[in-house]
Formats: C-alpha cells, sequence, structure tokens
C-alpha cells in the first residue's frame, strides 16, 4: 500500500461535484481517511441538505461559480489534488470540467481525478456510448494537460443491480440479458468507489487509470448470486443477441431521444451493450492496492 502518511499536515483535497450521490460518499471518505477537504458547490446548491452535511463532516463548503476561472483558480489554492464527481452532458463533463482542470493547473494543483467512475471507455469506439464520448473528449484535454491525472475505473455501479439496471428481475424470477451469458461482468458499489476514490486522492504516486471492481460476475454467476441471496431460483432470459441490443437502442434513441437527460433509457442500453459485449471490461484490477477495503459482493446488497 502506497504511503499516506509522509506529510505531517492533512492534506487538502478540493471536490467538485460534492453534493452529488458519489461526491457526498467521496467527501465521507476523505474525512475518514484524515483529509482537509474543500467542497466546490455552485451559489444556488450552497443552502441545500446536502452542503449543510458536508459542513456537518467537518467539509469546508466554498460558494463557487464555475464560469469564473479565477474564482475556481482561488478555491484550488494549496490543495494536492483535485478530485470531480461532477455529473451532466458536454456542458458539465468537458466544458465545466476543463475550467475545473484549467483552474487546477494554474493554482499549481499537482494531481487530478476526472468524474469517470465508469467501465472502460477508454477501448470504446466512438459512437457505442454517448457519456463515454464526452469522457473521451475531455480525457484528450486531461491528457494535454501539464498535471498527474488518474481516472478510477469500477464498472458498472453494484447497486444499480436493485433495480434501476433492468438486468435481475425478482418479480419474475428473471435475468435478462443479451448476447453471452459467460461474459464476465464488473461492478463495484458506489460506497466502495468512493472508498477507493478517496484512498487514490491521498496516493501521489497513483498511475493513469486504476482498475477496480468489487465482484466480476457473467450473468450465468449473477443467476446462481440472485437465487441464493433472494432464496428462490432465477431463470435466465436471454433477449436477443448483441446486434437485437444494438438495434433496441437505436429504436428507443429514435421515439424516446431525450437528448438533455444525462441518463435516457438508451444511454443504460447502451452502457449494458459496452459491458455485454466484453469490450469495456476492466483489464487488470487494482482491488490490493488499498488493502483496508473490503469491497461489497452482489448477494450482499441483493440480500
Ligand atoms: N458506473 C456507474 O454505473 C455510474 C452510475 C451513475 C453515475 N456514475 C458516475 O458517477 C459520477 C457522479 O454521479 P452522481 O450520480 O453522483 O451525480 P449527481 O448525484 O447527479 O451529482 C452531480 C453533482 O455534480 C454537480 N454539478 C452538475 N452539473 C454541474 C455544473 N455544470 N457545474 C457545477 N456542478 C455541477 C451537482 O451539483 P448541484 O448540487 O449544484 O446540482 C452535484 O454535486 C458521474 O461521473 C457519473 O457518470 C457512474
Amino acid at each position: 500500500m502506497p504511503d499516506q502518511s509522509s506529510s505531517a499536515a492533512p492534506a487538502t483535497v478540493v471536490l467538485a461535484g460534492a453534493t452529488g450521490a458519489l461526491g457526498l460518499l467521496i467527501a465521507h471518505h476523505l474525512r475518514q481517511r484524515g483529509a482537509t477537504v474543500r467542497a466546490l458547490i455552485r451559489p444556488a446548491s450552497i443552502h441545500k441538505a446536502e452542503a449543510e452535511s458536508l459542513r456537518v463532516q467537518g467539509v469546508e463548503v466554498v460558494a463557487v461559480d464555475y464560469n469564473s476561472l479565477p474564482d475556481l483558480t482561488q478555491a484550488c489554492a494549496e490543495a494536492a489534488c483535485v478530485v470531480s464527481a461532477l455529473s451532466g452532458l458536454r456542458d458539465t463533463i468537458v466544458d465545466t470540467q476543463t475550467r475545473l482542470l484549467d483552474a487546477a493547473v494554474a493554482a499549481g494543483v499537482p494531481r487530478f481525478i476526472p468524474s469517470d467512475y465508469s467501465a472502460d471507455f477508454t477501448k470504446l469506439p466512438e459512437g457505442s456510448n454517448r457519456n463515454f464520448d464526452l469522457r473521451r473528449e475531455f480525457q484528450q484535454r486531461l491528457d494535454q494537460a501539464p498535471i498527474q491525472a488518474t481516472s478510477i475505473l469500477n464498472g458498472m455501479f453494484m447497486d444499480l443491480l436493485k433495480g434501476q439496471a433492468p438486468v435481475i428481475l425478482p418479480g419474475p424470477h428473471r435475468v435478462v440479458y443479451w448476447g453471452d451469458a459467460d461474459q464476465p461482468l464488473d461492478f463495484t458499489t458506489m460506497v466502495d468507489t468512493a472508498n477507493f476514490t478517496a484512498a487514490a486522492a491521498l496516493d501521489p504516486t497513483t498511475p493513469r487509470y486504476l482498475r477496480v471492481a468489487g465482484e466480476v460476475a457473467s450473468i450465468r454467476e449473477l443467476q446462481a448470486i440472485a437465487s441464493a441471496a433472494l432464496g428462490h431460483p432465477f431463470m435466465l432470459f436471454r433477449a436477443g443477441s448483441l446486434g437485437t441490443l444494438a438495434t433496441m437502442i437505436k429504436v428507443t434513441r429514435t421515439l424516446m431521444p431525450a437528448p438533455n437527460e444525462i441518463f435516457p433509457p438508451w444511454q443504460g442500453m447502451q452502457y449494458l451493450h459496452n459491458m455485454l459485449s466484453g469490450v469495456a471490461k476492466l483489464d487488470r484490477l487494482d482491488n490490493a492496492r488499498y488493502p483496508d477495503i473490503r469491497y461489497t459482493k452482489v448477494g450482499e446488497i441483493l440480500g
């Protein structure tokens, strides 16, 4: 495990998107690990319950105009790392994150963690996932900036298996899939992703990419896990080939384009396609890098 205790003063980590679902968890784990946390929050959100919860945890809450490079630069001063947990479309993932990156560089911050937290989008072709295209676009800017960057790749949030991702269906006792039931898939809970991110933010020796998966399981293994965790047998339901899923994505996107939604149904289907095809599979896992983290398994969140 890299030495995180070499400096006497606790490291300051600047956190963007701290009022979000993942951001709040990252802030919590940073505090648990002894970091000083400065949360950058849009003025309109400064009175939200999430901002108050951050203050209660001892986080320094700073209202910042994300359109102002001088304000952002001042807010990044003295930080050891800037962590982004922003969520959005082009204006946020490309434009706002670029301003945050420019500010981090201007303030002399040595390290930057972008808001990736996903399957391995670096291996996907353009157009296969709208949200990942935006991350690759930002990645190009990040890789040209004079700052040490680390992306956290964690597969799908395991929590989504409890409902939002239509894979394990507790009603009809089916596990739905397209393509190959034996393709390994990566899952990590939001809590474990946040804990790993906090550890990485305080680790000056991180490489460009860190890959983590709380559990790697195929559809067939998910069937066994769901059957054991929920106490009744689940059947597999193959809805078609990956080509069928690709057609369904096109049809759904045409009928329900929802261009301003971050996670419209067709984008969730793109995510499933990326995973079920194996293209976005995480190659080599860095789970053991922070040995204090105990990873939650799929059976634990289903049961
Ligand atoms: N791997 C997976 O399965 C998976 C699933 C879901 C999410 N994710 C990823 O996890 C990351 C965090 O997502 P989340 O669900 O935690 O997001 P979230 O709950 O929607 O929170 C988004 C955060 O970003 C802030 N924000 C949004 N647009 C902004 C802007 N233009 N300027 C400044 N702040 C802005 C929000 O601030 P306000 O409070 O001011 O609105 C909020 O703090 C994203 O990269 C997302 O794609 C991964």
